[in-house]
């Protein structure tokens, strides 16, 4: 044991004091991680070490629970300022009890032994947050539809959704697909009611949110599908009228996944061979916020777009050996993230940065999640997204873009809870 049991002590208590210095615990614990990694400890030696940390041997200071009474009566405040606070009473459920996940983000059904990663709660600079309250929620959604679209970090953050809400129903059969369909990936669109409030929360998979479909007649061997950067996706016509909306694009804007895979551009009738990558996407924005100009009426529906939320593949991606199995803990001082150049996020933050001045627009929220995601190197699926019965993955073929639930897409749902609390009219 390379670490005198004094240190771990010291290093646990500052852990456990969130006012103090998460920042300064986080350090103390990342030596710790250095120095299994130096002697060359295999990573679940340091995983079942981090676990007996996980258990306080000291008393949690209690948290200040903000009620939503509170909340409402505190100052405006950009959420999305702030830092990761150690928060002992999370997570905010158990994905035991959860039937709405993929195993895919059943961490530690997968044999995640950490949880470090699922007790962290956002902490705004200059406000504080409404504790989670899904009874609440349930009611404020009460006879309205809730619909997430966009690629599998949406769907990520939509079954995150799914068990919060539902972790405070006792009859789980009151809340179903209404087409019958189960949770399993590559549907267009899954539906789930909840039965005793007669709500919905939607997903629909659109992961570039404009039309991707055949190319025209005509066209190149070689073009397998084109995207239309001037029309919407055609299930947007079902998005259209949702009480809540939330988009979200980002992850399938590269080479990799358009022109690579036989996918080109096109803009009305032509294929536009030679149209980049980032200004097709950058067009493909200002298709979806003329869309939520024009055909969304933003009296009646709540339109949200969540930002660009970082991946995290040391040296490389998925397919070249990126990995991120190894981080326990938050990168709490930083603000970029390495192998990242963040186009896609600079795009689209100008983009809807742009649009702030439009008379419509104005009423569009942005879930602005990207910078305090880009810390949470720590919450994706790594090695542990192969079922219950499918064992860790290859070390070289690991997941670090999405999340393990519970886990960060809770806290991009609690800020859509926030806000959608402090919007006027919402009941
Ligand atoms: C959650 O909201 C419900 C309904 O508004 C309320 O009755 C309940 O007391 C709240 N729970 C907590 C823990 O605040
Ligand atoms: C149930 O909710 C839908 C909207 O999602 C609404 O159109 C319908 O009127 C509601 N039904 C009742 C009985 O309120
Ligand atoms: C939304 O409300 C504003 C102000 O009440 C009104 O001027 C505008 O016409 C409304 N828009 C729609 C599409 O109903
Ligand atoms: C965090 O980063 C800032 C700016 O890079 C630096 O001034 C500060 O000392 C850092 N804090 C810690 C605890 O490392
Ligand atoms: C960064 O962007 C450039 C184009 O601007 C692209 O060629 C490169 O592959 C990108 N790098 C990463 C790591 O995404
Ligand atoms: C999101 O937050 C970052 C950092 O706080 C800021 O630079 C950016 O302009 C924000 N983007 C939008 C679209 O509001
Ligand atoms: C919004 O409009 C004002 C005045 O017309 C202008 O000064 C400002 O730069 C605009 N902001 C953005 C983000 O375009």
């Amino acid at each position: 044991m390379p670490i005198p049991e004094a240190f771990r002590r010291v290093k646990l208590m500052r852990l456990l004091e969130p006012s103090v210095s998460v920042g300064l615990a986080g350090f103390f614990l990342l030596i710790t991680c250095c120095f299994f990694f130096y002697f060359d400890y295999t990573p679940f030696g340091f995983l079942a070490q981090s676990q007996t940390l996980a258990l306080p041997p000291v008393s949690v200071p209690e948290r200040r629970d903000n009620s939503v009474d509170e909340f409402l009566g505190e100052k405006e405040c950009d959420f999305f300022q702030g830092k990761w606070v150690w928060d002992e009473s999370y997570p905010l459920y158990d994905s035991k009890d959860c039937n709405f996940l993929d195993d895919g983000f059943r961490c530690s059904e997968n044999g995640r032994h950490d949880s470090f990663y699922t007790k962290w709660r956002w902490q705004p600079k200059h406000c504080n947050l409404p504790r989670f309250n899904a009874t609440m929620m349930l009611e404020k959604l009460r006879n309205k539809r809730l619909v997430f679209a966009g690629d599998s970090i949406g769907r990520n953050q939509w079954e995150s959704f799914l068990c919060m809400l539902s972790s405070v129903v006792t009859n789980k059969k009151s809340i179903y697909e209404v087409n019958g369909n189960p949770i399993t990936k590559h549907k267009g669109f899954l539906v789930f009611k909840f039965r005793d409030f007669n709500c919905s929360v939607e997903y629909y998979r659109a992961p570039f949110l404009v039309l991707q479909s055949r190319p025209p007649a005509g066209a190149a061997r070689n073009i397998r599908t084109t995207l239309k950067v001037d029309k919407m996706d055609w299930n947007s016509l079902k998005w259209r009228d949702a009480h809540v909306l939330v988009l979200n694009t980002g992850h399938w804007w590269n080479h990799e996944k358009t022109i690579r895979g036989g996918c080109y551009f096109q803009q009305g009738m032509e294929v536009k061979m030679e149209m980049k990558v980032e200004d097709a996407y950058r067009k493909s924005m200002e298709t979806v916020l003329n869309w939520i100009q024009d055909n969304v009426n933003l009296n009646k529906s709540q339109v949200f777009f969540r930002t660009y939320a970082p991946v995290h593949f040391r040296s490389g991606d998925w397919r070249s050996g990126g990995s991120c199995h190894l981080e326990t803990l938050p990168e709490l001082n930083m603000s970029l993230v390495p192998n990242d150049n963040w186009s896609q996020f600079k795009i689209g933050n100008s983009l809807l940065s742009s649009h702030k001045n439009s008379t419509e627009l104005v009423k569009l929220k942005i879930l602005n999640i990207t910078e305090m995601t880009a810390q949470r190197k720590d919450g994706h699926s790594s090695i542990y997204y192969l079922g219950p019965n499918g064992g860790t993955a290859a070390l070289h073929r690991q997941d670090c873009s999405h999340w393990c639930l519970p886990g960060v897409p809770d806290t991009w749902n609690e800020l859509l809870y926030a806000m959608l609390m402090k919007h006027e009219g919402f009941s």
